[in-house]
């Protein structure tokens, strides 16, 4: 879709993507993380910097080996996360969280090892900083596209998460479709604007599907400044 006025239509713009899981400390030999490859993140990157934009990937922790010639930030927690994103903050045009970042983390992270004792152990956990929603009420010029991965009531959660998040775009997909979700090849998504639903993409590779939601947030971007 407007392939042919596409060519580097992201030229000159700074697009931060962060990508993968957080790992959230328990003590130096253990963590809490979750299942993302941070495919999708890194297809993003790549179709970015392939549409021409000045493309900053910060990611946690990821499946696949980083994507080449891309500058990249690694970091571990949802807090590093949010670090990261914050340096980068004032001069991005674009941020688009894909990275899958842990909701809770252990309220106390020990630096030594736990030693086994009881028959029962309790891990107490408190809530991680929503990264995309604390930047989301200090949005300026930024353009800002979260994700959502449900298994169920989609349009429902996508609708209120771009509202809640402040979002410009909101890309969700089902989870329990073949051929979407955590470490496919592939993806099915349903983009999301402040008006409602926008469109359902194609089943497509991953870096298809990133330029296509590329595409469709720089329309919106361009139209938005002018
Ligand atoms: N997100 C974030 N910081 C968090 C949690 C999520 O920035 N601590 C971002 C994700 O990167 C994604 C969007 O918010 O772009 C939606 O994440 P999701 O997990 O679907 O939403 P939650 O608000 O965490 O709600 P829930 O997990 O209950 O569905
Ligand atoms: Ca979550």
């Amino acid at each position: 879709s407007g392939s042919e006025h596409s060519d580097l239509i992201l030229k000159g713009k700074k697009i931060v993507v962060t990508a993968g899981g957080t790992i959230e400390r328990i003590d130096p030999v253990r963590y809490i993380t979750n299942d993302s490859s941070g495919k999708m993140g890194a297809a993003l990157a790549q179709a970015a910097r392939d549409l021409g934009a000045k493309v900053k990937l910060i990611v946690g922790k990821i499946q696949i080996p980083l994507p080449e010639g891309i500058d990249t930030i690694r970091v571990e927690s949802a807090e590093e996360m949010y670090e990261a994103c914050l340096n980068e903050w004032s001069d991005t045009d674009m941020l688009i969280m894909s990275a899958a970042i842990a909701d809770y983390r252990p309220k106390s992270s020990s630096p030594r090892k736990i030693k086994k004792s009881g028959e029962t152990m309790a891990l107490e956990l408190v809530k991680t900083v929503d990264v995309l929603q604390t930047l989301g009420t200090q949005k300026e010029k930024q353009f800002l596209i979260g994700f959502a991965a449900e298994t169920h009531d989609l349009d429902t959660y996508a609708a209120e998460k771009l509202q809640r998040k402040n979002c410009d775009l909101l890309v969700a997909n089902d989870v329990t479709q073949e051929g979407a979700g955590f470490g496919s090849d592939t993806n099915i998504v349903r983009l999301f604007g402040p008006e409602g639903r926008i469109a359902d993409l194609p089943k497509q590779s991953k870096y298809d599907t990133a330029r296509d939601i590329l595409l469709e947030a720089s329309r919106r971007m361009y139209r938005g400044a002018s």
